[in-house]
C-alpha cells in the first residue's frame, strides 16, 4: 500500500517540455536557467510538482527519448550544477521535481549501442541490446510509430544482425534478460535519487521485455523488474513517485499499481472518453470508465492527463474501442485530419475549436476526479499549435509569456528558435500569453488558478471516497467525493445544449447546500433536486457544514 499521504497523491502536475519553456541564455532553446525564473509563475498558479520531458544528452531523433548518457544534462539546457540549481529553488518554493526515465531503448549513439554493434556475435557487450537474424521475431508486436517504420527490426550492418527498436530506428531497445543492464538502469535510478529529484515518469513500461507469440506488453518479467526499481526506491529512504507511462486500458494499466510495483499510471483510456463525451454530448461511457479504474484501482493513483507531448493517442481498437474512436475523429473539431500513428497530433485548444468553455469543462472534471491532475504547459492559456511541423513538434512550441518577440519564450532571432512561436490567427502569442492574461480577472489563466485555489481549500477534491450520482440526463455526469467531514457534489455537462434535471440527494437530505465557485446558497438537499447546467456548464457544491480544521 502506498504510504500515508504521500506527496504525490492527488497532486497537480504540470508538464513542461525544458527546450520549449524559457531561453534564459538568449540562444534561441529553452533551458535551466530560463526555467529557474519562471518557477514564481507555476508557485502563482497553484502547481505542485512539475514534470519535465528528458533533460538528457541526445541526438534528438526523438524530442530526446533517445539518449546517449543517463547521467548528464544536455548541454543546451545546462549542466549538473544548473539542474542543481532549478531542483533547490523548486523545493524552496514549494514544488516537486519529476524526471522522465526511458527504460527501455537508448539512441543508437549511446556508446554501449556503438560498443554492440562492434563486438562479436553472443558477446556480453553485443547482448546489451536485442538481435536477431530474423526479423520476424515477436512478429505480434505492433509497430508503435508507423508513420515512421514499417517492421520493430533495422539491420545493422556492422553487426551483420537485425536489432529490435519498439520505436524509431534511431532507439534500440535494450535488453533486459541481461542482468548487467538491469543494474546499470538501476544505478541511473539512484544517481538521480541521490541529487534530489522527487519521482520519474517512466516512458513506455510496458515493452522492457519481449516473448515470441505476445504483443510483448507487461510480461510477468517486466513488471518483476519494475518491482526491483521500487524496492531500489525505497531503499533510498524517500518519498519518490514512480508513475508509469503505459497506454493501456485500465484493466492492462492496473497491474503496474500493484502494492509492490509503481505508485501511478497515466489513465490513457479516461482521457480517450473525456474528448468522447464532449464530441458526442454522450458520457455514458465516459461513466463506466470512471467506475471500471475506481473498481481496479481505487483511490488517487491514476494520473490524469488530457494532452501532452505525444499525439492524442487513440491506438486501434485495443485502448478504447472502435465507436468511442470515431465519435472522436467525427465529433471533435479537428478530429479528421491531422491523424499521426495512432491519434491526433494536435494541442488541446484547437482539437475544442478554441471553445474556453470546453476548455474549463475539462479542466473541472480533471481538478475534481480521484487522482492527479496533469496540465500541460500551455493549455492553461488555451495556447494553439503549429500543424505542418514534422513529426508531434505542432504540439511542442514555445511556451507564449508576453506580446513582445518571440512571447518572451527567447530573445533571439526568430530563425534561431527551437520551434516557431505561434502566430496562427486566434492563437496569436501577441495574444494569447501570460502577461495579457493575469491582467484580464476573466482569462482562462485566472481561471485555472481560481480552480486550483479552490481545490486546494476542498481536501475532499484531493483525498476524498469517489461516488457516481445517478443522472437522468444522457449528457451530465454527477459524482461525489467526500471525507468523513466534507462532501462536494460534481455536476458537469458535457454537451453544448443547456440542461436541466433533478437529482436525488436524500442521502443528504436536509443539509445545506452552497456553489463553491461563484459562492452561492441552493436549496437545501433533497430527493428531488433541481439543477440547471448551461452548455459545457458544470458546479461544485458544498453539501452540509465543514469542520474548521479541515480547511487549510
Ligand atoms: C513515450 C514518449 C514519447 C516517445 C516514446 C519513446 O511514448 O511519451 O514521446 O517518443 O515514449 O521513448
Ligand atoms: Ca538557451
Amino acid at each position: 500500500m502506498a504510504a500515508k499521504n504521500s506527496w504525490w497523491e492527488g497532486a497537480v502536475i504540470y508538464q513542461l517540455i525544458p527546450r520549449s519553456y524559457s531561453d534564459g541564455n538568449g540562444d534561441g532553446i529553452g533551458d535551466l536557467q530560463g526555467l529557474s525564473s519562471r518557477l514564481s509563475y507555476l508557485r502563482w498558479l497553484g502547481i505542485e510538482a512539475i514534470w519535465l520531458t528528458p533533460l538528457y544528452p541526445s541526438p534528438l531523433q526523438d524530442g530526446g527519448y533517445d539518449i546517449t548518457d543517463f547521467k548528464s544534462i544536455h548541454p543546451d539546457l545546462g549542466d549538473l550544477a544548473a539542474f542543481h540549481r532549478f531542483l533547490t529553488a523548486a523545493h524552496d518554493q514549494g514544488m516537486r521535481v519529476i524526471l522522465d526515465l526511458v527504460l527501455n531503448h537508448t539512441s543508437h549513439l549511446h556508446p554501449w549501442f556503438q560498443r554492440a554493434r562492434w563486438a562479436p556475435k553472443g558477446s556480453t557487450e553485443r547482448d546489451v541490446y536485442v538481435w536477431s537474424d530474423d526479423p520476424n521475431r515477436y512478429a505480434k508486436a505492433p509497430v508503435l510509430f508507423r508513420k515512421f517504420e514499417a517492421s520493430n527490426w533495422q539491420w545493422d550492418e556492422v553487426a551483420e544482425q537485425y536489432y529490435l527498436h519498439r520505436f524509431l530506428r534511431h532507439q534500440p531497445d535494450l535488453n533486459y534478460e541481461n542482468p548487467w543492464v538491469q543494474e546499470q538502469m538501476l544505478e541511473v535510478v539512484d544517481f538521480w535519487l541521490e541529487r534530489g529529484v522527487d519521482g520519474f515518469r517512466l516512458d513506455a513500461v510496458p515493452f522492457l521485455f519481449e516473448s515470441e507469440g505476445t504483443r510483448c506488453e507487461g510480461l510477468p518479467e517486466t513488471h518483476s523488474f519494475l518491482k526491483k526499481v521500487r524496492k531500489r526506491v525505497e531503499t533510498n529512504g524517500r518519498d519518490v513517485l514512480l508513475l508509469a507511462e503505459a497506454i493501456q486500458p485500465v484493466d492492462e494499466a492496473a497491474p503496474y499499481l500493484a502494492d509492490d510495483e509503481l505508485h501511478g499510471a497515466f489513465n490513457f483510456a479516461l482521457t480517450a472518453h473525456l474528448f468522447a463525451a464532449i464530441a458526442s454530448g454522450n458520457c455514458k461511457k465516459l461513466r463506466l470508465c470512471l467506475q471500471d479504474a475506481q473498481r481496479v484501482v481505487p483511490g488517487c493513483r491514476w494520473a490524469l492527463p488530457l494532452r501532452n507531448h505525444d499525439e492524442l493517442w487513440l491506438g486501434d481498437g485495443h485502448l478504447v474501442s472502435e465507436d468511442v474512436i470515431q465519435s472522436i475523429r467525427s465529433g471533435l473539431h479537428e478530429g479528421h485530419g491531422h491523424w499521426l500513428n495512432w491519434g491526433i497530433n494536435r494541442r488541446l485548444a484547437p482539437l475544442l475549436n478554441g471553445d474556453p468553455r470546453a476548455n474549463r469543462l475539462l479542466h473541472a472534471l480533471l481538478y475534481s476526479l480521484p487522482g492527479m491532475p496533469c496540465l500541460y504547459y500551455g493549455d492553461e492559456l488555451g495556447m494553439g499549435d503549429w500543424p505542418g511541423l514534422r513529426d508531434r513538434d505542432p504540439n511542442r512550441t514555445p511556451m507564449a509569456w508576453t506580446p513582445a518577440r518571440n512571447g518572451g519564450f527567447s530573445s533571439a532571432p526568430d530563425p534561431l528558435l527551437v520551434l516557431p512561436a505561434i502566430t496562427a490567427p486566434g492563437y496569436d502569442y501577441r495574444v494569447v500569453n501570460v502577461e495579457v492574461q493575469k491582467q484580464l480577472p476573466g482569462s482562462l489563466l485566472n481561471w485555472h488558478r481560481r480552480m486550483l485555489t479552490c481545490r486546494r481549500l476542498l481536501p475532499a477534491l484531493r483525498r476524498g471516497d469517489f461516488q457516481i450520482i445517478e443522472s437522468a440526463h444522457p449528457s451530465v455526469l454527477i459524482y461525489s467525493r467526500s471525507t468523513s467531514r466534507m462532501t462536494v457534489l460534481i455536476a458537469a455537462n458535457l454537451s453544448g445544449a443547456g440542461a436541466s434535471l433533478r437529482i436525488d440527494l436524500s442521502k443528504w437530505k436536509g443539509a445545506r447546500t452552497r456553489e463553491v465557485l461563484w459562492g452561492c446558497e441552493y436549496p437545501v438537499a433533497d430527493d428531488n433536486w433541481f439543477i440547471y447546467l448551461p452548455s459545457y456548464g458544470f458546479s461544485w457544491w458544498l453539501i452540509g457544514e465543514v469542520e474548521e480544521e479541515d480547511v487549510s
